[in-house]
Parts: structure tokens; sequence; C-alpha cells
């Protein structure tokens, strides 16, 4: 069993990554902290709040972290997510409440409690993992790894932008905390948009049809979650619920191992998640820092999200 921490801002992809987290025994998660991007931080942290209800899920703390970027403005995500952040479903008010600690206190201590036995798992902009950064340097050598939703690395054909023709959405956010977290030497797996916009990866409107068909409270509302999705695009990529996939089974995932520099100053390219691809100049090439996921064993991944998250355990 893995002890996981979930920083996300959720989020119709992140609900469903939630929602496999907490159906899933290698994972022990240690706590949620939140951050603005696809909604406000205050929404996201609700959403959080009212998602852990709806798990039954008791005693997980869900830490407030920033409220945005740390030198840029927020841009939500709202017209992919809805007003809510949930599409459109819908939950009752929560019964917890948030935790006293900030994000970035909670991350220290876990860290500092768990040592290398920590997983970090980021599903959001890595504001708040910059954030533990800059307080505490020496928190890169006490977790274990960092899986990430984030970048588009251009290792395959799906590997461009979403949120510009470059870059991921979590990245562009807050360029310059990805670019901290980058460049930290925490070991870093990234689940890109190479291999999460791949169609073999995604919820298509067969699937989609199944769980409207399943007819549990839990089906219907990921029926709701994405439903507008499938209207308006045919399908779901299911990024968060990916990179939570990767640390359940690393089995389902194969990566590469690349040198990764993030753009937070190009006119067109910020939050550029550039791989320095060059057969020559090997001697201009820094070091490798990052893992990027660059195929899915996509019939077990699917299995799993019906599995877990349509049916839960
Ligand atoms: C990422 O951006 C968000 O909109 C999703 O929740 C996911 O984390 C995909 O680019
Ligand atoms: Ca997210």
């Amino acid at each position: 069993m893995k002890h996981a921490l979930i920083d996300t801002d959720p989020g119709v992809d992140d609900a469903l990554a939630l929602l496999l987290a907490f159906s899933s025994p290698e994972l022990r998660v240690e706590g949620l902290t939140t951050v603005a991007g696809n909604v406000s931080l205050d929404l996201g942290s609700l959403n959080a709040l009212k998602l852990l209800d709806f798990l039954g899920v008791e005693g997980v703390p869900v830490a407030a972290g920033a409220e945005k970027p740390l030198l840029r403005k927020c841009r939500d995500a709202s017209s992919i997510h809805g007003e809510t952040g949930l599409g459109g479903a819908t939950l009752p008010e929560p019964n917890g409440r948030l935790d006293e600690r900030g994000a970035v206190e909670f991350i220290l201590e876990k860290a500092g409690e768990l040592g290398r036995g920590l997983t970090l798992i980021t599903i959001g902009p890595l504001t708040n993992i910059a954030g533990a950064i800059l307080a505490r340097p020496s928190v890169i050598d006490e977790i274990s790894g960092l899986v990430m939703m984030g970048g588009a690395f251009g290792l395959t054909p799906y590997g461009h932008g979403n949120v510009s023709p470059v870059a991921e959405f979590n990245v562009w956010h807050d360029p310059e905390a990805a670019k901290i977290v980058f460049d930290s030497g925490i070991p870093i797996t990234a689940i890109g948009l190479d291999v999460t916009t791949d169609p073999a990866n995604r919820l298509t409107g067969a699937s989609f049809k199944e769980i409207e068909a399943t007819g549990t409270i839990r089906a219907s509302f990921v029926a709701d979650l994405c439903r507008h999705l499938i209207v308006r695009y045919g399908g779901v990529s299911l990024h968060d619920p990916l990179a939570v996939a990767a640390v359940i089974d690393p089995s389902l995932v194969e990566t590469e191992r690349v040198a990764v520099e993030v753009e937070t100053r190009g006119e067109v390219t910020r939050g550029m998640t550039l791989v320095d691809r060059r057969r020559t100049h090997r001697e201009e090439l820094k070091e490798a820092n990052v893992e990027a996921c660059v195929s899915v064993d996509s019939v077990r991944f699917l299995d799993l999200i019906f599995e877990r998250v349509v049916r839960g355990l």
C-alpha cells in the first residue's frame, strides 16, 4: 500500500480521479490539498469536501492551498468543467470542514512524517508543490516521488497542447511553479496529453451509454459529471484518473526518460514543456528530469475505470 497525498482542483476529471483513488486498496490517501485551477480555490475546496461526503470517506483532511498562481492571474476552465466544476452533477452541502492547516503546511508535515514513504499525486496546477519547495527546499529529499497529470511533451502524435497549441492547462496555469517543480530534482513521472488524449484511453460515447444504463447512484453521478463533455466532444479524456492509475499500478504505463524545460517567458509558448530531442549537440542537453508517459495499456486502464470509478469496489 502506498501513502499518497493528492493535490487537486476539482474539476470533472479530478472528481473521477478521486473516485478511483478512494476505491483502490493499493493507496492510502493521507489527505487532499486544493489549488486554484479549473475553478476558484473556494469552489474547488468545496467540491473536494462534497466528494469525500459522497464517497463516505471520513478522517481524510482537505487543506486549502493557493488561490492564485505564483505570479499570474487565475484563468479557470469552467467552460470545460461547468460553473460548479462538476459538470451537470450536483452534491449536497458538505458536513466536513477544511483542515486548519494550509496546503503547504500540510504537505511539509506529511513529507516530514512519512519521509520517503509519501507519493505526491498532482492533478492540478503546481502552485502548492512549488510553495512547499520554496518554504523548505529539503522537502525534495523527503518524498519518494511525484506523479503528475501535466505537460504535452510531443513524444506521441497526441502530445500537443490543449489550452494553447503547445501547452497543457496545469503547467500553463502556473508555469513558474511548474518550472520550480520540474527543476527541483524530485523524481517525477508525468502523465501528459501525449497519452491522455489518445482516443484509446478516452471514455467513448458507447462506454458512456453503458455507464448511464448501469443505474446505480454512483454510475449516475459519473454520467452527470461527464454528459456535457460527451455531448460536446463525443468522449471524455481521463487525464487525472490516469495519473492516479499510474500510481495504483505502474505496469499500466510505459515512460521515457527525458529532459524537460518549462517555458515561462515565451510570447506564444507559455507553459510549453519542451523536450530536447536533438541527436546532435548532446553536450548541450540538460540531465533528464522526467519519466514522461508514452503509452498506456488502454484495455486494462479502462477496465480499472469501470471496475472502480463506475462500479466502485
Ligand atoms: C488538466 O487540466 C484540467 O482541466 C484537468 O482537470 C486536468 O488536470 C488537463 O489538461
Ligand atoms: Ca485537474
